[in-house]
C-alpha cells in the first residue's frame, strides 16, 4: 500500500498532537509510555458567567432535579480564538493540566484540545452543567474521551459546604459510580472520576470518609481539594496544606490539590514565581506498591452528617431522576431526593 505524502504528513501530525496518556496506579499518576510519575501543575480555565448567583450555584451542583432554562455559561474549550491567545500564557506558568467547569458536549473542541496537546497540557473536566444535569454527564465523557490529553473528570464540585448540604453527597456518589461504570462499559481508556470538595473543617472528615466508603465501585478515583487558605504570602505548612496532605495519607484515592484560578492581571507574577521552583522527584510505576487499599467506614447519619451511600444508581439514561421514574425495587433514601 502506497501512502501519499499528504497522508503521511497527516499521520505524523496526528501522532505529534497526541499526548502520552496518564494512567492511575494506587494513588499516583504515571505517564503510560515510560511509567515515570506525573505531577500536575494546573490552573482552572473557566470564565464564569456574570449572569447571576443562580448560575454560579448550579455550576456548583446544588442539585436540581428539574430542567432549567439553558444558561449561558461559556464553554472555554469551544472558543478556539481564546485558546490560541491563552494557552501560551498558561505555558508561561509551566501549566501541564487545566481544569474546566462547563463543557457543551455538542460543541467542537478539536481545535482547543489540539492546541493544549501541542502545549503538553492535559485536561480534567467537571461533568455537571446547569442544563440537563443527569444526561449531560455521559455526553461530556463521550466527547472528551476522544482526546488523549483528557485525564479525568469531576462528578461534582463543592456540593456540600455545611452539614445541611451534605445530603447531596449521596447523589454525587451515585454519579461517581455510574460514570466509572460507563467508562468501563464503553471500553474507553482508563480515566478517573472524582469529586472536587470544599474544605470545611466541620465536615472535612465525614466528607472524605463518605466518598471513600462502602465499595470500590462507589468510591471516587480522585479527590480534588479546593483549599483557599494559601493566598499571598504563606507556605506549605502555614497554609494548612501540609496538615491536609498528612490527613489524607491513608486514603485510597488520588489527591490533587486545586489552587484557585489565575488571572494575569493580579496573581500571575506571584504564582509564576512559585510554580517555577516546583520540581518534585517522583517514583517509578514499577517500584511503587499502593498501600492504601482499605476503604473508610461510612459516616453515621445524624446531626453532623446527612447522606447514606446510595442504594441504587439511577442517573444513566434518565434525563432526570424523580420518584416516578425510579426502577422498581429501588429504594432511595429521602436524603438523596430531599427537596431537590
Ligand atoms: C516520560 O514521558 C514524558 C512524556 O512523554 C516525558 O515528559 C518525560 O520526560 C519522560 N520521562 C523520562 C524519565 O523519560
Ligand atoms: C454582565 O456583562 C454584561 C456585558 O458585558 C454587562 O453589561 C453587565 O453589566 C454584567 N452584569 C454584571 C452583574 O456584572
Ligand atoms: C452547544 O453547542 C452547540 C453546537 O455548537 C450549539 O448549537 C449550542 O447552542 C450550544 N449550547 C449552549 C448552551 O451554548
Ligand atoms: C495512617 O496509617 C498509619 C498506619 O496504619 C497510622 O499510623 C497513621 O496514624 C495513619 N494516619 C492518619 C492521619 O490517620
Amino acid at each position: 500500500m502506497k501512502f501519499s505524502l499528504r497522508s503521511l504528513v497527516t499521520l505524523i501530525g496526528a501522532a505529534m498532537a497526541d499526548l502520552d496518556p496518564i494512567v492511575i496506579k494506587g494513588s499516583e499518576f504515571f505517564y503510560s509510555s515510560n511509567n515515570t510519575q506525573f505531577y500536575r501543575r494546573g490552573v482552572a480555565y473557566q470564565r464564569m458567567s456574570n449572569a447571576s448567583a443562580l448560575i454560579k450555584t448550579m455550576i456548583h451542583l446544588k442539585l436540581t432535579f428539574t430542567h432549567r432554562t439553558p444558561a449561558t455559561v461559556p464553554d472555554p474549550l469551544a472558543n478556539a480564538a481564546a485558546c490560541k491567545h491563552n494557552i501560551p500564557i498558561l505555558q508561561e506558568l509551566r501549566t501541564n493540566v487545566i481544569r474546566t467547569y462547563s463543557i457543551n458536549a455538542s460543541a467542537d473542541h478539536s481545535e482547543c484540545m489540539k492546541l493544549l496537546s501541542e502545549a503538553g497540557i492535559y485536561l480534567i473536566s467537571d461533568l455537571s452543567s446547569p442544563i440537563h444535569l443527569c444526561s449531560h454527564y455521559t455526553s461530556v465523557i463521550d466527547e472528551l474521551s476522544q482526546y488523549s490529553n483528557t485525564i479525568d473528570f469531576f462528578a461534582g464540585n463543592e456540593v456540600a459546604n455545611t452539614v445541611a448540604t451534605t445530603d447531596g453527597s449521596a447523589y454525587v456518589k451515585a454519579a461517581v459510580h455510574d460514570m466509572k461504570k460507563y467508562i468501563q462499559e464503553k471500553g474507553y481508556r482508563s480515566m478517573g472520576v472524582g469529586y472536587a470538595t470544599a474544605d470545611v473543617s466541620t465536615i472535612r472528615e465525614d466528607l472524605a470518609n463518605f466518598f471513600d466508603c462502602s465499595s470500590d465501585s462507589q468510591s471516587m478515583d480522585l479527590w480534588g481539594y479546593s483549599i483557599y487558605s494559601w493566598c499571598s504570602d504563606s507556605s506549605y505548612s502555614a497554609s494548612g496544606y501540609q496538615d491536609r496532605t498528612e490527613e489524607f495519607r491513608n486514603y485510597t484515592v488520588l489527591f490533587p490539590l486545586l489552587t484557585t484560578s489565575v488571572s494575569k492581571m493580579k496573581d500571575f507574577t506571584s504564582y509564576s514565581n512559585e510554580i517555577a521552583t516546583a520540581s518534585p522527584t517522583g517514583t517509578h510505576k514499577a517500584s511503587y506498591t499502593p498501600t492504601n487499599a482499605v476503604l473508610q467506614s461510612c459516616p453515621t447519619v445524624g446531626t453532623d452528617w446527612k447522606a447514606r451511600p446510595p442504594l441504587c444508581l439511577l442517573l444513566r439514561n434518565q434525563a432526570c431522576v424523580t420518584a416516578s421514574t425510579m426502577s422498581p425495587g429501588c429504594v432511595v433514601s429521602d436524603d438523596i431526593l430531599a427537596s431537590k
